[in-house]
């Protein structure tokens, strides 16, 4: 696969990948007109962005046009440059996911009615997930190690910039936003709850019947198959197959931490995580399904 040099770009506090994104059109959202009825997605990369992505596709699928082939064309990356981006021409509800920060979003969100729904993973998690995306995405650098990589997520030098000034701002900015947090450890512990918790958000009134398919659907298993789920789509010299989903547990950080960076993570994360009132889950048994 190849590999770029210079794979990353900072731009306002913000840090994002040269084939993803540019610092124009990431500014541009600053005049982006948003609708009451707009639905975004907010994550830290790695977090269960895809895995949300289909429950949302899924809870609104009824609304949405049915010419989108899968869940990147029914749920757009907001600051992803490409074709096909004119989203004024798109058809109300607008899905959108992003992983921008609250300064780079565009400023109409703050009338408080478009709805947020942000996703945030335990950091031990989220850094091993992302230590192993970094192999599988053409557009990023191998990491020389594990704990070289885990040095540059502390320091914020990976898409997305820090994890804890990313959860922080979000949190810390709730009351500006129409918004509702969800940790990927309450999915994986109650999916169900999970997608009934997003549908009230959503004012969507689905039948328990419904709820039941969207949660089948939205299992590890049946997602790792679903060709429209999985991301698949995206060529393979891109990104490696089947790696958007990799193993969907809660506590993979203890097959890649050794106690030293345990404790000094442990040491970090009660520092600058010290005013933040949330609270994480490392590890819980696995679920059921
Ligand atoms: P792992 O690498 O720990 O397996 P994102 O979509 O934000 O990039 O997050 C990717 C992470 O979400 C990966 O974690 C992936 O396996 C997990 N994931 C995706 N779909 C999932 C699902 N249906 N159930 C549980 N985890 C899922």
């Amino acid at each position: 696969m190849e590999k770029l040099n210079d794979d990353l770009v900072k731009h306002k506090d913000y840090v994002y990948a040269k084939e993803f994104s540019t610092a124009e059109l990431i500014d541009s959202l600053q005049t982006f007109e948003i609708r009451d009825s707009d639905i975004f997605l907010v994550t830290y990369p790695k977090s269960g962005t895809i895995w949300t992505q289909q429950i949302i596709t899924s809870i609104c699928d009824q609304e949405i046009l049915d010419v989108y082939k899968n869940n990147l064309e029914k749920m757009p990356w907001l600051e992803r440059k490409g074709e096909g981006r004119d989203y004024s021409l798109r058809p109300s509800p607008r899905l959108f996911a992003s992983h921008l920060t609250p300064a780079l979003m565009p400023p109409g969100l703050k009338t408080r009615k478009a709805k947020i729904i942000y996703v945030m993973r335990n950091p031990k998690d989220n850094v091993v997930s992302y230590y192993h995306w970094s192999f599988n995405w053409a557009a990023l650098n191998n990491p020389k190690s594990f704990e070289d990589f885990l040095d540059r997520w502390l320091e914020g030098n990976v898409c997305g910039a820090s994890w804890f000034n990313h959860i922080k701002d979000w949190h810390g900015k709730r009351d500006q936003y129409n918004i509702l947090f969800l940790t990927y450890e309450d999915m994986i512990l109650d999916l169900k709850k999970a997608v009934t918790k997003i549908c009230c958000f959503l004012e969507r009134d689905l039948s328990e019947a419904d709820i039941d398919k969207i949660v089948e659907k939205a299992t590890f298993k049946n997602m790792k198959h679903d060709p429209k789920a999985n991301y698949e789509f995206i060529p393979e010299d891109r990104v490696k197959k089947g790696q958007f989903l990799r193993k969907g547990k809660v506590g993979d950080w203890k097959n890649m931490f050794t106690v030293a960076q345990n404790e000094s993570f442990d040491q970090i994360f009660k520092g600058r995580m010290k005013d933040v009132p949330l609270k994480f889950i490392w590890d819980i048994d696995q679920p059921l399904y």
